[in-house]
């Protein structure tokens, strides 16, 4: 079941921002673990460093590279280096992204140019390197990382360019699913909600929460229906399953992986 024996998958964002476990990171590992060779992405050496020393301890394959996702050319090395490593890309997750809080009239125009390339041109600039190496192949599996931000607006907080952008990743994945779906190429969607990762403490905390962490995680706990943020782990349970075997009549569509908070409404 799930089983990644003998498939390499390029990971971006594999590291976190922080101790602990961020999405990228924890799907970096469990995709190891079922047995993909992994080819680990992030602009911080040291943080993917640290993810590629946990699949080693645990008897796994990881090779590290850095690169910044916003940047074409550093991708398309990328993309080189992983095929001169392990010679095929059979998994690919775009992972990369993050909020920026703010409308459009208290936005200003460098922040939302940086939003949409942080957020929609990473994956883009992922799938334009990637997806002719699968094409030759003639099969793969693609997932980008959303964010219900993308799905519901929220009455308390507006982040106008992370909720378009990430809005974007779900159609954008679509998009291509039907571009490939008859070349043996599947695209999908993984949709977190308010998830507990080091992102929470390394930025939230400062941006939303006053500086008061503790009354910041009862806040966001409070609003999921579930009692609960969930973890870089749920995001990587739901990747992994995308990307197996088993998903193999599964593209162009998306899972929500939110403990109930889309479905809840606003509150
Ligand atoms: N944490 C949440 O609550 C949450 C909720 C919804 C969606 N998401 C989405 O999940 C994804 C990952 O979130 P996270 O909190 O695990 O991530 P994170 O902020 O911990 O970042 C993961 C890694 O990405 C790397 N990174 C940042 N910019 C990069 C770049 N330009 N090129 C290469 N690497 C880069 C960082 O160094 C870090 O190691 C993002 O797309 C985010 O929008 C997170």
């Amino acid at each position: 079941m799930l089983d990644l024996a003998g498939k390499v998958a390029l990971v971006t964002g594999a590291g976190s921002v922080g101790p602990g476990w961020g999405n990228g990171k924890a799907t970096a590992v469990l995709l190891a673990r079922q047995g993909a060779a992994v080819f680990a992405l992030d602009n911080v050496p040291a943080a993917v460093e640290e993810t590629a020393g946990l699949i080693a301890a645990e008897g796994g394959t990881c090779t590290t590279h850095t690169c910044d996702m916003l940047v074409a050319e550093a991708v398309e090395a990328a993309v080189a280096a992983c095929l001169a490593r392990f010679g095929r890309i059979d998994i690919l997750i775009n992972n990369v992204g993050g909020s920026h809080p703010g409308g459009p009239a208290d936005m200003p125009e460098e922040v939302w140019d940086r939003q949409i390339d942080f957020n929609l041109k990473t994956p883009f600039l992922g799938c334009k390197y990637v997806l002719p190496v699968m094409e030759r192949q003639g099969a793969g599996a693609i997932v980008n990382i959303s964010s219900v931000a993308g799905l519901r607006m929220g009455t308390g907080r507006v982040h106008t360019a992370y909720s378009a952008s990430k809005a974007g990743v779900i159609a954008f994945s679509k998009s291509v699913a039907m571009g490939y779906a008859r070349k043996g190429i599947r695209c999908n969607t993984v949709v977190p909600g308010l998830m507990h990762t080091p992102l929470v403490e390394h930025r939230l905390v400062g941006q939303l929460g006053a500086n008061d962490a503790e009354a910041l995680i009862a806040r966001r706990n409070n609003s999921v229906p579930m009692g609960k943020m969930g973890s870089g782990w749920d995001i990587a349970h739901a990747v992994l399953f995308l990307v197996s075997d088993e998903a193999k009549y599964i593209t162009g569509t998306e899972i929500v992986v939110d403990g109930g908070f889309t479905a809840a409404g606003p509150v």
